[in-house]
């Protein structure tokens, strides 16, 4: 036999590694789990327990205990306890500890490894190779925020006690994701493992008490979705960070509503893998194997919909198909296996029903010959093609091995049909074109994109969704902000709303009293739908104008307008800039008409409602000169390759301007927006509501195109209600009471919008409150477009 033959004919023999260590440490827990809160170990008051198995084989490993409500408030206790003193010690100290986990990991990651493939089912190779050098790599990075937090972050703070809920996917590198960033900053946290994937942070926990953390710095309680449930309604918690289905991650949007608590939400996809017929075909092959048959499939951003270009679709799957012959399903401890097992029999027989609804609906279905293991949770990889994009397995998340395609002719098409999802967590494009991969890139609605490459993470690199995969970002700087406010808001007082000054019959004559102020929608002056009008009437109770009543109607034609103005979001930044100017300059021109206006509407001297003015004029200035400036990063995670930050606009935006100032609240409000390129629906200061409708005027001589601003008056609550409701809009900004706040949150659950709801007075007239950052972050969503190099 030649050595061509023998290599040829040469299969893998079984190289399983060694599980005695896991095994072992798997025994000193005693047969049932504890929780770790304040520092130690803890029986769970509820007395309650349930089995942990290891999906390759079936076998139970341990059973975990089941926290409850008051095991709950004890950690939430043990770590508001705790919270004040470490947020309180110098960031480098913080850094320390940070530091010792990042080694404590790297010095036990076999263990750890073997753990998680047990408890998981992953194959080793994955859990050695990527989840742990990754959960490392998160601590570094974020032992790094911790001492740079004092210089950088000089003006932001922690926010107490975070609540966090992970999911069973990549147990310990989500337990990173959420924890290094929130203690690097000065919170603590109570961190809930999934019920399926407890182990490795109890693990961990074993850890922290290796580096001295101090006590209740990190709690972690075991339990499934009702100990969730506790966490997500302890009044105690500050902030919610949650991974996992979007079907509970809209629940707890709903049950956070109007607490006041912070939340960040990563959640499911549906993300499009897009081969052009340009690709090196070999390398996108291997591609679509890390893209979804990765963990199983079993990944959040895993690359579930194939989209081939036309004229390379068959000569393309049939190398899949190949390909998927050479894939070793099998005992995720063998180190030669690249599909594991599924996490549970519920999630297999999910993925079960989920193809056959797709065989059902017409697609063709293709499994290799190979088959998988007679025992043990597995699934093989799997191939539909000829889906219809509308078929079930098209939309829905099947988190599973299973890969559907689908053709595309042009480049639009493609960004049509990738875009084509109510999820907008990932992409990836392949093509050797890079002009082309970079033309579309921006055009995708999602959190990032990889070219020519798949499923890359970094802790540098800020990885999130747009859409309903939910908001905010882990990793990279824009990841600080979900852990951390501005440090005036601790001081600030609750908005409180006057009482309307209620009509004496007076006029007072500036002018204008005889006209009732229309809406501005779409670049003209519209009447209301509803045929009302509403007074404004000055603290002495005299009537000043009449503007019109805002309704349902007159808030959907004003997004249906806002929608269609797309092209100022693609508009040159240079281009934004000018025209903010031209605004602050025609403001300026008519800056006395201004002051009387607000003079006769507020009571104020004239004196200043003119230092109003000139605020306003001067915050126009600043963001024509952020429009410009406010760019993203490059960022160099560890490999051959750059990602691009990319600072893209939320899309639609309603905002509801605070009660006063009536114009410089206004104003502080939609400039930022539409300077990053928004477009948005305004709901001005009732009482004030003169100031926005003399601004058309401005409006339409600064070249403002239509439909980048639109303004409707009237009731603002109601019509922010209807805001939060319309699933045409991509974010709400409401700054007002805390029942409106909490009513928008909970309507805002529809389509997950971006909401910032803020029920705090800010000083408007101090630039560091009532400009800057914080604005422009909120009028921004990161895109992170990975890009490889080499031959
Ligand atoms: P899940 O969303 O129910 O579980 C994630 C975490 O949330 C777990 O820790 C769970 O205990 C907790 N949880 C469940 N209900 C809760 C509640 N009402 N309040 C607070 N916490 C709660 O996901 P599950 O059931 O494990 O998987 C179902 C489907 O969700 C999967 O088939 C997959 O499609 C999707 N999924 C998506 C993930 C992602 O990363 N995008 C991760 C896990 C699941």
């Amino acid at each position: 036999m030649s050595i061509a033959e023998i290599l040829d004919t040469m299969s893998y023999g079984p190289a399983p590694e060694s599980d005695k260590e896991a095994r072992a440490w798997i025994k000193t827990l005693g047969g049932e789990t504890k929780l770790f809160i304040g520092g130690a170990w803890k029986k769970a008051k509820t007395g309650e327990s349930f089995e942990t198995t290891a999906p390759g084989s079936g076998e139970v490993l341990v059973r975990i205990a089941q926290a409850g409500a008051a095991d709950v408030d004890t950690a939430v206790k043990a770590a508001a306890k705790a919270q004040p003193a470490w947020a309180a010690l110098p960031g480098h100290q913080r850094a320390r500890y940070l530091y010792a986990l990042a080694r404590l990991i790297q010095r036990h990651s076999r263990l750890f490894s073997v753990v998680e493939t047990l408890d998981n089912g992953k194959p080793i190779r994955e859990t050695r190779d990527i989840d742990i050098p990754l959960v490392a790599r998160h601590f570094y990075h974020h032992a790094g925020w911790a001492q740079l937090m004092d210089g950088e972050l000089a003006d932001r703070e922690a926010l107490g006690v975070c609540g966090q809920i992970i999911p069973w996917n990549f147990p310990l590198l989500m337990l990173a994701w959420k924890i290094a960033p929130a203690i690097a900053l000065g919170n603590t946290v109570v961190l809930k493992p999934a019920e399926y994937t407890s182990l490795t942070a109890l693990l961990f926990a074993e850890m922290c008490q290796k580096a001295g953390l101090p006590e209740g710095v990190v709690n972690i309680i075991t339990g499934d979705g009702a100990t969730g449930e506790e966490i997500v309604k302890h009044p105690g918690i500050a902030k919610i960070a949650f991974t996992g289905s979007t079907e509970v991650g809209r629940r707890i949007r709903e049950a956070t509503a109007g607490t006041g608590k912070s939340l960040t939400l990563e959640l499911g996809g549906k993300s499009p893998f897009i081969v052009f017929d340009d690709a090196d075909l070999d390398a996108a092959v291997e591609g679509v194997v890390d893209a979804i048959w990765f963990n199983q499939g079993q990944v959040c951003c895993a690359g579930s919909r194939l989209l081939v270009q036309e004229s390379i679709h068959d000569r393309f799957i049939a190398k899949l198909k190949a390909r998927m012959e050479t894939l070793r399903v099998g005992d995720p401890l063998d180190k030669v296996i690249d599909i594991g097992a599924i996490v549970h029999p519920v999630q297999l027989e999910r993925i079960r029903s989920l193809v056959e609804a797709g065989v059902k609906e017409g697609a063709t279905l293709h499994q290799p010959k190979a088959g998988v293991p007679g025992k043990g949770c597995f699934y093989p990889p799997t191939l539909l093609t000829g889906v219809h994009p509308a078929s079930t397995v098209s939309r829905v998340e099947i988190f599973g091995p299973v890969l559907v395609a689908t053709t595309f002719r042009t480049p639009s098409e493609a960004v049509e049909l990738a875009n084509n999802t109510e999820y907008g967590l990932a992409a990836s494009i392949w093509s050797e074109t890079l002009s082309l991969a970079l033309d579309i890139a921006p055009k995708l609605k999602c959190g990032v994109v990889w070219v020519n490459g798949t499923n890359m993470f970094d802790a540098g690199v800020g990885f999130g969704g747009y859409k309903e995969s939910g908001f905010g970002r882990e990793g990279g700087r824009e990841g600080l902000s979900a852990y951390s406010r501005p440090k005036w808001l601790a001081k600030a007082k609750a908005i409180v709303e006057k009482p309307a000054a209620q009509a004496t019959g007076d006029v007072l004559s500036t002018g204008f009293v005889d006209r009732t102020a229309k809406f501005y929608v779409g670049g003209k002056q519209a009447r209301p739908d509803g045929g009302y009008s509403r007074a404004i009437v000055s603290p002495s109770g005299a009537l000043v104008g009449e503007v019109g009543e805002g309704n349902r109607k007159d808030i959907r034609n004003a997004v249906e307008a806002a929608r269609k103005a797309t092209s100022w979001s693609t508009a040159s930044e240079h281009n934004r800039a000018q025209i903010l100017y031209y605004i602050a300059e025609n403001l300026d021109a008519r800056a006395g008409e201004f002051a009387d206006r607000l003079a006769a509407m507020t009571g104020q001297r004239r004196h200043d409602t003119m230092r109003e003015v000139s605020a306003s004029v001067s915050r126009l200035f600043s963001y024509g000169a952020w429009a410009d400036k406010y760019e993203g990063a490059v960022h160099k995670p560890p490999m051959r390759g750059v990602a691009l930050a990319m600072n893209e606009p939320v899309g639609t935006l309603g905002i509801i301007c605070p009660e006063e100032p009536g114009l410089l609240g206004f104003v502080s409000t939609f400039a930022p927006a539409i300077a990053l390129g928004n477009r948005v629906v305004v709901v001005p200061s009732a009482s004030q509501a003169l100031a926005a409708t003399d601004f058309y005027q401005v409006l339409e001589t600064s070249d403002v195109p239509d439909g980048v601003v639109n303004i409707v008056t009237g009731d603002r609550d109601a019509l922010a209600l209807d805001l939060a409701k319309h699933e045409e809009v991509d974010g709400i900004w409401y700054f007002g009471t805390a029942a409106t706040a909490g009513a928008i949150e909970k309507a805002s659950s529809g389509n997950l919008k971006q909401v910032w709801t803020e029920q705090v007075q800010r000083d408007w007239f101090d630039a560091r409150q009532g400009e800057g950052r914080e604005f422009l972050a909120r009028a921004t969503q990161v895109k992170n477009i990975w890009v490889p190099y080499g031959e």
